[in-house]
């Protein structure tokens, strides 16, 4: 057994659920895209919370608020470390990072879009990196652009740069930095240099990217980004707004209530300091909390060592894959431009038939649309089956699953 097959089979045991048997067979889940399992000490930590310090935040003087505000701030702070941001008050906790995209498109969206502006997305982002965008188009009488993707999935960039120089009015790119139905990996950082030559700001939905790359929002000079707690050992119910302060500070609140006044009077209020403006109410304390343990985790295991994990996992499933001929696999080839996630066809078998059939054999993997139609459309199919590494995947899982599909193709006499 090579030493990297030892430390999977350490990290396996943290997680509970990766013993389970599913009809007497060891559950493989392949399906971290969607969201990842959880740790024994992300779990603990949140018993902890609801076991000896369970209160709310902020407001009260009493020891335990005060052990759970700490607990709740200092995710904060690892939060700013782990993607270098320059401030804990650049980073906001949303309930997920659709809600993170909701409360730019709301609140930067309805003070600087006007009517003629311009829009720029690409064919291959997730639903939520759309849908915000077209209900705020639509109320401004602004325009939406879609780069387009080429065979492999990948960007054109003379179609930006050709936006750029040719609409006065763009004023926002909003881009996924990996895509969650093909796994390409744009290239962002030229993305962002480009556009601010521009003066224009990037908003990176980091959903796919923050928990398999190492993120540097100082280096890459985002103006926002986007991720999720749980794709990331974390819970659910906690999503993460990073913007600059700048931006932030200039911005009108997206949720109002709690916690993010400084003072309310019969006729007006004054909004709190960044980062509460944009927390009203009682967040979700114990789910924030938890996720300090997924960062230590993920640290402690290095995001190199993770990314390196998952291109071995990713090059081994292909080749593979490749060897049955009626396969058919989306997305670049390059495995420098694609994270762990896989995208394919088997024969005419839809999706949804080969999903269950896997789950026959205890494999969980994602089939359908993948919340990103307007990416299917552009590769002219209805769905797709979806297949994605994390931490704990193995070769041995890899195998497990190219034997279903072989049982597959037999049963469908392809
Ligand atoms: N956005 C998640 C996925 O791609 C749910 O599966």
């Amino acid at each position: 057994m090579q030493s990297s097959e030892l430390e999977t089979n350490k990290i396996r045991k943290d997680f509970p659920i990766l013993t389970r048997k599913i009809n007497g067979k060891p559950f493989v889940y392949l399906d971290n895209a969607s969201t990842t399992q959880k740790p024994l000490s992300v779990i603990n930590k949140i018993v902890d919370y609801y076991s000896l310090y369970n209160s709310n935040i902020h407001r009260a003087v009493y020891d335990i608020a005060e052990e759970a505000t700490n607990a709740y701030e200092l995710t904060r702070k690892k939060v700013c470390k782990f993607i270098n941001a320059n401030s804990p008050q650049e980073i906001i906790f949303t309930r997920n990072a659709t809600e993170a995209i909701n409360l730019v498109s709301y609140s930067w969206g309805r003070q600087n879009i006007k009517k003629g502006d311009l829009i720029i997305l690409s064919e291959q982002e997730h639903h939520s990196n759309i849908v915000p965008w077209q209900i705020l188009a639509k109320e401004k009488n602004a325009e939406i652009k879609y780069l387009k993707i080429d065979e492999t999935g990948n960007l054109n960039l003379n179609e930006l740069e050709f936006y750029l120089n040719n609409h006065n009015n763009a004023k926002l790119i909003s881009l996924c930095h990996m895509s969650n139905a093909l796994g390409n990996i744009i290239p962002i950082k030229k993305i962002i240099d480009l556009a601010h030559t521009y003066n224009i700001p990037v908003f990176v939905d980091g959903a796919q990217s923050v928990p398999h790359l190492t993120t540097d929002v100082t280096s890459l000079d985002c103006d926002f980004l986007a991720f999720s707690a749980h794709k990331m050992l974390g819970p659910t119910g906690v999503g993460i707004l990073y913007g600059k302060k700048k931006i932030l500070e200039e911005m009108d609140p997206f949720l109002c209530g709690g916690d993010m006044i400084k003072e309310v009077h019969k006729e007006n209020t004054f909004f709190n300091d960044l980062p509460y403006k944009f927390e009203a109410g009682t967040p979700n304390i114990a789910d924030v909390i938890g996720f300090s343990s997924a960062l230590d985790y993920l640290n402690e295991i290095g995001m190199d060592h993770i990314r390196n994990h998952e291109i071995e996992l990713t090059k081994y499933a292909i080749e593979k894959m490749s060897e049955l001929k009626q396969m058919k696999l989306y997305g670049d080839i390059n495995l420098q431009n694609r994270g762990g996630i896989i995208s394919f066809n088997l024969g005419d078998i839809h999706p949804h038939d080969l999903a269950t059939i896997l789950n026959e054999h205890a494999i969980a993997i994602r089939s359908g649309h993948h919340c990103a139609q307007v990416l299917m459309e552009k590769l002219d199919v209805s769905a797709t089956s979806r297949i994605s590494f994390y931490i704990y995947n193995t070769k041995e899982e890899i195998n497990i699953f190219i034997n279903a599909l072989g049982e597959a193709i037999r049963l469908f006499q392809l």
